[in-house]
């Protein structure tokens, strides 16, 4: 039944179009003659659509910031029943206040598969976060198993932004603005409000989400570097018009200051006809991205690999980046290659999507995490740096492992079913017992 179901969503996912650019202001008509010609909203909207408009942002914000999209739709959105509470299964949301802030080293094995049908849904499974979701500030970090798709059944964050990371298994979205493709690799992008569903194209997914309480990513200013790299503008791919005309009961989700609501419509709400505007989903291909370093000595600082940043209101200053460690060559001279240890005003949450990360020889496996709060002390493990203190220093290519980091301004803190989870691992703190002290004055 499944795998029938996944067969054809996979059909539809690979033969998709899209938008292409970050931030543009795409226009979008499943049907010929949807969009309104000259304004946004006349009189009569064409072909008997309710015309909408969904803000992602105040109407007065300025312009490079301002995020809007205008849907054309069989109904508009404000036909619905009363919401009512729903269960919220594994999800939580700030102010995460159950736990005391950990100053530790934390490392978690990947997530254990669920026992039942789960869906994206039911299956986001909360690590931890900071911020606070009525005040939107701040991050949390989820994950997810799934191994069944969204069954008539809409979801929607009225609480921020979703970034999904997959790292198994590969995700349909369909959304209010159309519908996206993203595998392992590629990160997905749902703004705070618009409206989708999740259906699987392998036998299971997992992965990781950022939700981002706060002002939405954007692309991070390139300085010196100039007009071009990191991620290119030009890579991110926004859904085209596709709706869908389904009458019948369809469940709407809805994450609401961190509690789900449930409402039962008569009709999905996926079924905008046209839209234009910039408030849109997108998904990105991490391999697209330009990966820069140096050509010297030392490394840059890591804030050289972000994707995605959310900026705060001081400048420079990010409530959360994305960051990805990319396929790259290392060639400095008289350098110790891999990350150096540090101790950070940030907190970082890493991931690994495949392979392996070239400061963790082993235990750092794909779709778990590590945790490295404000000012903990990290670093290579001792096997990798007693291996780069002596390596030979050719050009080396890396290109084993696809690694990235939530990295947030303020701490983390976990929720009780993250401090107390079987899937924690004990002892993280011994990879860095074995360094020797080499000192000979
Ligand atoms: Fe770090």
């Amino acid at each position: 039944m499944a795998g029938t179901g996944n067969e054809q969503a996979r059909k539809t996912a690979e033969g998709l179009a899209y938008h292409t650019g970050f931030g543009n202001e795409h226009s979008s008509e499943a049907v010929p003659g949807a969009l309104p010609a000259g304004r946004n909203s006349p009189q009569r909207a064409p072909l008997g659509l309710y015309a909408e408009q969904l803000s992602g942002s105040a109407f007065t914000e300025p312009r490079a910031h301002n995020l809007r999209s205008w849907l054309y739709r069989i109904r508009p959105s404000a036909a619905h029943p009363p919401f009512v509470r729903a269960e919220r299964h594994a999800l939580r949301s700030a102010p995460f206040t159950d736990c005391t802030p950990d100053p530790n080293r934390l490392r978690w094995n990947p997530l254990p598969e669920p026992a039942g049908p789960t869906d994206f849904l039911d299956g986001l499974w909360t690590l931890g976060g900071n911020g606070d979701a009525t005040q939107r500030t701040g991050m949390a970090v989820h994950l997810y198993y799934a191994n069944t798709s969204m069954d008539r059944r809409v979801f929607g964050n009225a609480d921020g932004e979703l970034l999904i990371v997959p790292e198994r298994g590969g995700l349909l979205l369909r959304t209010e603005l159309g519908l996206l493709h993203a595998e392992p690799g590629e990160v997905a992008l749902i703004p705070r409000g618009v409206r989708f569903r999740v259906e699987l194209l392998d036998a299971t997914a997992r992965g990781y989400v950022c939700e981002n309480y706060g002002r939405p990513f954007q692309l991070p200013d390139l300085g010196p570097i100039g007009a071009n790299g990191l991620a290119n503008a030009r890579d991110f791919r926004a859904p085209v018009a596709a709706y869908e005309d389904v009458e019948g009961p369809v469940e709407v989700v809805n994450k609401f200051c961190g509690h789900l609501w449930t409402a039962t419509y008569d009709h999905s709400p996926l079924d905008v006809v046209a839209w234009h505007g910039n408030h849109v989903p997108y998904v990105y291909d991490l391999r697209r991205f330009n990966v820069i370093g140096s050509i010297s000595y030392d490394h840059p600082d890591p804030s050289i690999f972000t994707v995605l940043t959310s900026p705060s209101d001081t400048p420079g200053l990010a409530g959360v980046d994305f960051v990805v460690f990319a396929p790259r060559w290392l060639v400095g001279e008289d350098t110790f290659r891999p990350p150096y240890f540090h101790r950070n005003v940030m907190t970082e949450y890493m991931g690994l999507i495949e392979g392996a990360y070239d400061a963790k020889a082993e235990g750092f496996v794909p779709g778990g995490g590590s945790l490295h709060n404000m000012m903990s002390a990290h670093g290579p493990d001792r096997e990798t740096f007693d291996r780069a203190s002596a390596a030979e220093l050719r050009p080396q290519k890396i290109d084993d492992g696809l690694a990235f980091m939530f990295e947030t301004r303020w701490p983390l803190t976990l929720t009780e079913q993250a401090r107390d989870a079987g899937h924690l691992q004990r002892g993280y703190d011994d990879v860095w017992q074995g360094l020797q002290r080499h000192f000979r004055p």
